[in-house]
């Protein structure tokens, strides 16, 4: 089984082909993916109408390139997956109109797959991970702590009341006049900065509900930011290693309230997922390694380049979907809002 995966939601291009290895894991063919980082940066974020024309401009060329580095002509695929939301909606229409375009054409299923599925499913892809896990998904649009119970069965059990991680990474980032997108910068300048410096507030640690809040601690730091002005490049290395620290300990505490919430639903998990773009950073990942290890669980994260949006998670969500008969008909509407 073969399947193409198309991802255009928001700021990446990307095109994968993946099939089923007999462990039970993916096999990653091809994975082909345009960032559009330097187009947007100009703005400090991603501008939707110039990430629509951006994916107009490389998608064919792109699944082209990966159609032929995974050595698959299109009458050899199986399924064409493509993110059908959420996301930025001229984006996400140009995907899920090229998808039904070669579905029709080479008479193949389509599989319309929701994004935030696909970055839930990824360690199922790299790691061949067994049902139910705990899952915390960050990203830049979102936050949520997931118990993934199999394909399709997601029980939520905390999200952000506010700001997702990522993008109160990409708010800092700005404020401090650091680059985009800002979870990598920040991330950058932690590493040579004092993470006690500042006191800045954990918000909702201790609270029964395992759910985010992180405006609070943006405005905080830059109230401490302001104080300052203008900045040395110390102080803004303390500030980012300050904001990365509270960041740490609010995840930390939340993860202890969903694993609390995790058996009341799904039972025992088999392990601890971080997914999305957050889980690239290296102080987050090792805070949860370590806490899972305290709690006798595995912990799981994609390598780094399946962290970020690419077409392999969308490809290999595509194929858990084909393998349960769960195919789409080319009626199936393009979602900017599409919760799971
Ligand atoms: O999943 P993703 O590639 O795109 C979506 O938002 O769907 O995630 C991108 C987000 C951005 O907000 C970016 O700043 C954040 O992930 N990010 C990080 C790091 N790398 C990327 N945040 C913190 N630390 C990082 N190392
Ligand atoms: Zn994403």
């Amino acid at each position: 089984m073969k399947i193409l995966g198309i991802e255009t939601t928001c700021d990446e291009t990307a095109a994968a082909v993946v099939t089923l290895g007999e462990d039970e894991r993916g096999r990653i063919l091809a994975n082909e993916v345009l960032s559009q980082i330097a187009e947007h940066a100009a703005y400090g974020g991603v501008v939707p109408e110039i990430a629509a024309r951006a994916h107009v401009e490389v998608l064919d060329r792109l699944i082209a390139r990966a159609l032929q580095r995974a050595g698959t002509p299109l009458p050899e695929i199986d399924g064409i997956a493509v993110a059908a939301g959420p996301g930025l909606i001229g984006g996400v229409l140009i995907g899920l109109v090229t998808a039904k375009t070669l579905a029709l054409v080479a008479r193949k299923p389509l599989l319309a797959v929701n994004h935030l599925e696909a970055h839930a499913l990824t360690p199922r892809l790299t790691d061949g991970l067994a049902f139910p896990y705990l899952l915390l998904l960050a990203s830049g649009g979102h936050t949520q702590l997931v118990a993934v119970k199999g394909v399709g069965d997601y029980v939520r059990l905390g999200t952000t009341i506010d700001d997702a991680i990522g993008e109160a990474f990409d708010k800092v980032a700005k404020l401090l006049g650091l680059g985009y997108p800002g979870g990598p910068e920040v991330e950058r300048q932690a590493q040579g900065g004092d993470p006690e410096r500042f006191a800045l507030p954990r918000p909702m640690l201790g609270r029964r509900q395992a759910d985010f809040s992180l405006s609070g601690l943006k405005t905080a730091l830059r109230i401490e930011a302001e104080r300052l002005e203008p900045l040395a490049s110390q102080d803004v290395a303390d500030l980012c290693a300050s904001f990365q620290a509270a960041v740490v300990d609010v995840v930390v505490d939340r993860v202890r309230v969903a694993l609390r919430a995790f058996a009341g639903v799904a039972g025992h998990p088999t392990a601890l997922v971080a997914a999305g773009g957050v889980a690239a950073n290296g102080a987050i990942r090792r805070a949860l390694a370590a806490q899972a290890g305290e709690v006798g669980l595995s912990f799981v994260a994609p390598p780094l380049p399946l962290c970020g949006d690419n077409g392999a998670m969308i490809a290999w969500a595509g194929l858990e979907r084909l393998r349960l008969g769960l195919v789409d008909d080319l009626t199936v509407p393009a979602r900017a809002r599409w919760p799971f």
